[in-house]
């Protein structure tokens, strides 16, 4: 057996550091630079505007990351950050990257909020949501959802179904790209009114808005758009409470044609409850805006399905160690 050391601590107590070094990396365009041909440190520091002594320390530390690679000498990205981190690529997924960079200071005063007696709010972040705010908080969710939505309509045949009931669906990422992928099929994106204004805008730009219509609403306490038979509510678990997801777990059912199915994408914490630690974390991030939600386990996500009389209910792998998906159908 290995001795008990303090390793795996000190690292813990310095890990804020490789967040700092993330963000700096982004704001400079060290990805996007290199991946230009960059690919040495004084070529680094001609492109960045850093100093060669600071290239070569910042460059030291992304290497040992492994957010940089060298080959052959020459400086090089990683696979993920020369396929998402380029701006100007296809894939750039920068702006999800920095979503939570304005949270920094809160985490940091955790321990007052961890005993604040104030009582959570139901709707959490999205309490007085405006059209702006919505606006800068999907640019984040779009970045990263296309992906999202394509590895969906990979694992998920919906072939032969006539509409989609997207929960939640923000820029309409699922949407779009199921209704780009099956032919046919129709959707309707159901989010708080001052999103749907920006979810327009998406359908607009890739040209959907004659199969992607939009309905604002609050789902847990407003009605649902019947007639669709499947529904999929991604991104969404943490910030609600047990009861909650149960709430909106058995209106969807209600509201789904017989014979429709229902995929609830989100960080789920194992079985057991015990990791991994990305769901744990968006539990806990909720503490910083007020909300009532928690993590929810896989286990836990079958039973609010189960009890709402879905059958087939089973929970899956949607992105390893990430997010899983619960399926479930409602009897014909
Ligand atoms: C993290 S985003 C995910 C968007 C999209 N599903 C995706 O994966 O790209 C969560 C979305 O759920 C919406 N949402 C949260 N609570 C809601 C509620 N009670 N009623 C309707 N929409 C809600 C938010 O406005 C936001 O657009």
């Amino acid at each position: 057996m290995s001795p008990v050391d303090t390793t795996r601590l000190q690292r813990l107590a310095r890990a804020y550091t490789e967040s700092a070094v993330f963000y700096a990396a982004i704001d400079i365009e060290l990805f996007t630079h290199v991946s230009a041909g960059a690919d040495t440190i004084p070529a680094i520091a001609a492109a960045t505007g850093m100093s060669e002594l600071n290239a070569e320390r910042l460059v030291t530390v992304a290497l040992a990351m492994g957010l940089l690679d060298s080959e052959d000498g020459r400086i090089v990205n990683a696979a993920d950050c020369e396929k998402f981190m380029v701006k100007g690529g296809e894939r750039y997924a920068g702006p999800w990257m920095t979503f939570t960079r304005h949270e920094v200071p809160r985490w940091f005063d955790l321990t007052e909020k961890l005993i604040d007696p104030a009582p959570p709010t139901e709707l959490g972040m999205y309490d007085d949501l405006t059209v702006e705010r919505a606006r800068k908080y999907h640019a984040a969710t779009y970045s990263i959802g296309m992906g999202a939505g394509r590895r969906f309509c990979r694992q998920v045949d919906l072939s032969g179904r006539r509409k989609l009931l997207d929960l939640g669906g923000g820029s309409g990422a699922y949407s779009i790209n199921a209704v780009k992928t099956f032919d046919g099929l129709e959707a309707v994106v159901f989010d708080l009114p001052p999103v749907t204004v920006v979810t327009q805008e998406y359908l607009e730009q890739n040209e959907v808005g004659d199969r992607v219509g939009t309905v604002g609403g609050d789902f847990i306490n407003d009605d649902l758009p019947t007639g669709c038979d499947v529904a999929v509510m991604a991104s969404n678990l943490p910030i609600y409470n047990a009861e909650n997801i149960q709430k909106v777990v058995q209106k969807t059912f209600d509201a789904l044609e017989p014979g429709g199915e229902m995929h609830l994408v989100g960080e789920t914490l194992n079985a057991d409850g015990v990791g991994p630690l990305d769901a744990a974390l968006w539990g806990l991030a909720e503490i910083h805006y007020g909300s009532g939600g928690r993590s929810h386990s896989s286990a836990e996500c079958i039973s609010y399905f189960e009890n709402a009389g879905f059958v087939d209910v089973e929970n899956l792998d949607f992105v390893p160690n990430t997010l899983t998906r619960t399926f479930g159908r409602k009897p014909a």
